[in-house]
């Protein structure tokens, strides 16, 4: 249940985890030991049996949160006189872009507005005029604004040109379909706190198995070798360096219940009607979701801010926190905004109690009661 020492996060992870899942934190593990060694194993042919990948490709774990495995990819996978193309509709393509720039890997963008969506034909061009470039690195769900961008239609556009496709896939993983045999990619990258539920520390990459072989020595940095980390697990089936062991085994227990609970299609089906709950509740209550229905991904949903003279994300924010829940605030440069997510485990009363926790708010702070009454009633 939502309450003030431990409010339901409304955030796209870290996330509100199970009791379950929490409680797998309380032993300790040896790093060396075989049955830790044996829970890893377990998450890394688990994680690859979600994206059918088991045959083609392999699964990577790194410490870190998900931005050192989006690094560990692009810096392991693009060579050094690699080039990569990035379509950027949001701060987490820009963080790949600038990723490129700091490894020092050539880097071309194609920049859309905040609300427009990655458009396949737009890469197909830009790969024509480019030959030199390797690889197109593309955000799945651009959780900046919650936006789905076309992941099949850019991957058939890539492999046709025969370039690599690296896939940050941090807030869509486990719930918006990826299939490997279908969909080409050289890594998807995604991280443990996201929508599998586990708690925040480390991520992954499942690379294809050709490509990691190709990487051997392309990385610039020892810690951030996904190579180097691959071969010392195949060889030991250790971490080669530290694990963060009780997010391991809090991750191996949350995807023990994504399984229980019917995996990616019973996932997708929760998020979907938190979004439909979320978007519908808050419309009702005046607020309007920033981007259209079509490229919305279930996952997290940005409303403007009212527009109320009463209105400040700070006063609001603390309001729905007195009442058990954790807003996010917006991230686009071009409308006032805050932002809810779809995820993780909402307690006995749901989306449905964040929508009560924003409306009673809103009644609270004064912020658009007319058009709450009206739109209400
Ligand atoms: C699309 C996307 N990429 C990457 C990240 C990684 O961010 P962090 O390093 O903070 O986990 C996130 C986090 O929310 C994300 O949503």
């Amino acid at each position: 249940m939502a309450t003030t020492e431990s409010p339901v996060l409304l955030t796209p992870g870290p996330l509100s985890t199970s009791t379950r899942t929490k409680q797998s934190m309380l032993r300790d593990w040896g790093s060396w030991d075989v049955d830790f060694n044996q829970i890893t194993g377990r998450i890394r042919s688990r994680l690859l049996e979600i994206v059918y990948g088991d045959s083609t490709h392999e699964c990577v774990p790194m410490q870190g949160s998900g931005t050192f495995s989006v690094e560990a990819a692009i810096g392991t996978l693009v060579p050094r006189d690699g080039h990569v193309l990035v379509p950027q509709n949001g701060a987490y393509c820009q963080r790949i872009a600038r990723i490129c720039r700091v490894l020092g890997r050539r880097l071309t963008t194609i920049d859309y507005a905040e609300d427009v969506a990655v458009s396949a034909a737009d890469v197909d061009r830009e790969l024509a005029a480019d030959p030199g470039i390797t690889h197109v690195a593309l955000v799945h769900c651009e959780t900046s604004a919650g936006i789905l961008n076309p992941l099949q239609a850019v991957a058939d556009v890539v492999a046709r040109r025969g370039r690599g496709l690296i896939v940050d896939a941090m807030s869509s993983f486990g719930v918006l379909e990826i299939d490997a045999r279908k969909t080409p990619f050289e890594a998807v990258i995604a991280a443990s706190g996201k929508c599998l539920e586990g708690p925040p520390g480390m991520g992954f990459v499942i690379a294809r198995r050709e490509a990691l072989v190709r990487a051997k020595g392309n990385c610039h940095s020892l810690a951030m070798d996904l190579y180097e980390q691959w071969e010392y697990m195949q060889k030991t089936t250790q971490w080669r360096f530290t694990p963060p062991t009780h997010v391991v085994a809090a991750f191996d227990s949350a995807i023990e219940q994504y399984l229980e609970e019917g995996g990616l299609f019973a996932r997708a089906r929760r998020y979907r009607e938190n979004c439909r709950i979320l978007i519908e509740g808050l419309k009702r209550l005046g607020l309007q979701s920033f981007l259209p229905l079509a490229i919305q991904a279930p996952i997290i949903v940005t409303f403007h801010a009212p527009p109320s003279p009463g209105y400040a994300f700070s006063s609001f924010y603390g309001a729905v926190k007195s009442r058990g829940y954790i807003l996010y605030p917006g991230k686009l440069t071009t409308a006032e905004t805050f932002r809810v997510g779809c995820m993780g485990q909402l307690g006995e009363h749901g989306m449905g109690g964040a929508v009560e926790a924003i409306h009673q708010s809103m009644q609270v702070l004064g912020i658009s009661i007319a058009v709450a009454a009206r739109a209400g009633g």
